[in-house]
């Protein structure tokens, strides 16, 4: 298709053959302003190659340019060009595409059927599953999507945290004072009282610490009481965060979680002996990162039991044998920026040089309005009450709706769901990963704004207005039309949509998207009432229809990318 930032930078290359097309494209910004032009061209960096001053080169650039195919014109202003895209050229370009594309608008095949491997989510069993939790499901949701809609072939895994001595206390702990049917009633919660209590006696009783021990060191073994004990909380727990899973519409290729490794570990210790990557601490064995300016890390405990780190290390190495990632990602909170950067130089260390594939991905922490993350189920808030109360909260308003309006929604608790759970996604996709954030139900949940329910609300009220005017794709359309700020401005949008989502995979970082699916949104409406969009000339009611087909598209597509469903009504 036509790239305007190409047809510059290939023009630039003929003017100044010293630099290669692909530095001026790294050079060419889009400007803060459209009145500032669709792109600039700084020229500071010619400086030295011509020995003239900035302002200078942009002239005599200028002047030898002359006219330039697809664009209206150009502007120097201080040390910049100033390049303005052609609108008709845009116009012709962007409603042929819409119309060609339809509902695959802006997929590409950037990813080329590359295999990545996402990590997210990857909760603890026996431990619940709370608004914490949401970081991690969320965003690595949202790059699985992002990933794949890029033609990357694409494997979500849930690490499980489904092993580790911890298990050897749970076990001890149900077998003093464990009863199956009150776990089974109400697992989560009746399994983290034992654990809580089990931790609190020992302090008196290190005797229970021992047979903790014991029964780890039986679970290794596969003792068969040991195992089933652990199988069946692992069962219960999983069921519940399925539920979430669930409600969430989130799912996983691969629930292999760190028990899965077990197995496979006494080998990758052996690979780590014979490489000599391990030295001997105190009985102990660990690996010494200094070349990395890192800590040392401990492999082998003294007791002969593996840790956290020892299991990501095989996870590592079973991923590149079984799917030979190009990239694997971590989606996990920055807290563990220590511990992935030890993963990641003691694969180097091994001699790996996928290492550098192995990408941790980390955010910042949520928390709630009053500062903390109590709850009437104890200390924490449970992810599954979060979104069931937002889902409520939606019913109530949608409720109020019906008896204004005197209308009946048919769909009304379907649309709940929609809504309520796509609210509380958006929020959570809104900011920069690293930045933390303060969980607020006001704004969350708010129809006005930038929230889900408002972009998702702009996108019902575009499918309502297209039935009215009995939209066809087919239309005879007239694309130099399109004139008004605000059709520019969308048409804008649509050339860029597919770019910003290659960059959201660059950085990985979902928001990009969301913002500009809001922005998208306000300039929707801001067109919507300032325009008749169906006016009595029929050609200029079908450009502006099919502008606003493609806007649909666009925004639908991208609540997609972040996990959120788009309503046809609402
Ligand atoms: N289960 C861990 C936790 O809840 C997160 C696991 C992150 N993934 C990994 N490969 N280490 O803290």
């Amino acid at each position: 298709m036509l790239d305007f930032k190409k047809i510059i930078a290939e023009k630039l290359h003929e003017e100044v053959p010293e630099l290669e097309v692909d530095q001026f494209l790294s050079l060419i910004e889009i400007p803060p302003d459209s009145k500032m032009g669709d792109y600039a061209f700084p020229t500071f960096s010619l400086a030295k190659i011509k020995r003239k001053s900035p302002q200078m080169i942009a002239e005599e650039i200028k002047e030898s340019l002359g006219d330039l195919e697809s664009f209206e014109k150009i502007e120097v202003v201080g040390s910049y060009l100033n390049f303005f895209v052609d609108r008709k050229a845009l116009a012709e370009l962007m409603l042929g595409q819409v119309k060609e594309e339809k509902e695959e608008f802006g997929r590409t095949n950037y990813g080329e059927n590359r295999p990545v491997v996402v990590e997210y989510s990857s909760p603890n069993i026996a431990k619940p599953f709370h608004i914490g939790h949401i970081r991690t499901t969320v965003i690595g949701d949202s790059l699985k999507r992002i990933y794949e809609f890029l033609g990357y072939d694409v494997t979500s895994i849930n690490h499980l945290g489904d092993y580790g001595t911890q298990f050897g206390m749970m076990i001890e702990a149900y077998k003093l004072w464990g009863n199956r049917e009150v776990i089974e009633s109400n697992p989560i919660p009746e399994l983290v009282k034992l654990y809580v209590r089990i931790n609190q006696e020992a302090e008196e009783k290190p005797e229970l610490l021992d047979n903790s021990r014991e029964w780890f060191r039986k679970l290794e073994e596969k003792d068969e009481e040991a195992v089933a004990l652990w199988k069946w909380f692992r069962e219960v727990s999983l069921d519940e965060f399925q539920r979430v899973y669930k409600l969430l519409d989130i799912e996983f290729d691969s629930y292999r979680g760190e028990s899965y490794y077990s197995d496979l570990m006494p080998a990758v210790v052996q690979e780590m002996e014979d490489k000599g990557v391990l030295v001997e601490s105190d009985g102990a064995k660990i690996v010494d990162l200094e070349e990395y300016k890192l800590p040392p890390s401990i492999i082998v405990k003294r007791d002969g039991s593996t840790i956290y780190l020892t299991r990501d290390i095989t996870a590592a190495k079973f991923r590149k044998d079984t799917y030979d990632f190009y990239k694997n990602i971590y989606v996990v909170g920055s807290q563990q920026n220590l511990h992935f950067q030890q993963l990641v130089a003691i694969l180097d260390k091994m001699g790996y040089e996928w290492s550098k594939d192995c990408i941790h991905v980390p955010f910042g922490m949520v928390s709630l309005e009053d500062g903390t993350l109590s709850t009437r189920r104890g200390k924490v808030l449970y992810l599954e009450d979060v979104l069931n109360r937002a889902i409520s909260q939606v019913d109530e308003i949608l409720s109020k709706r019906e008896e204004e309006l005197g209308v009946v929604m048919e769909n009304r608790k379907e649309l709940a769901e929609q809504v309520g759970i796509g609210a509380v996604k958006f929020q959570e996709l809104f900011n920069q990963r690293i930045k933390d954030y303060v969980f607020d139900w006001e704004k969350t949940l708010s129809f006005e704004g930038e929230t889900g329910p408002y972009v998702q609300y702009t996108h019902a009220r575009i499918n309502s207005l297209l039935a009215k005017g009995n939209f066809q794709l087919d239309n005879k359309v007239n694309p130099a039309l399109l004139t008004n700020e605000e059709e520019i401005r969308l048409l804008q949008l649509l050339y860029g949509f597919a770019d910003i989502i290659v960059d959201a995979h660059l950085k990985n970082e979902p928001y990009f998207i969301t913002r500009y699916i809001v922005e998208a949104a306000k300039t929707f409406n801001k067109f919507y009432n300032a325009t008749t969009i169906l006016t009595e000339e029929e050609e200029l009611t079908n450009t502006r229809l099919l502008l606003c087909y493609g806007v649909k598209n666009m925004i639908k597509r991208g609540l997609d990318l972040l996990g959120i469903q788009a309503p046809e009504k609402m």
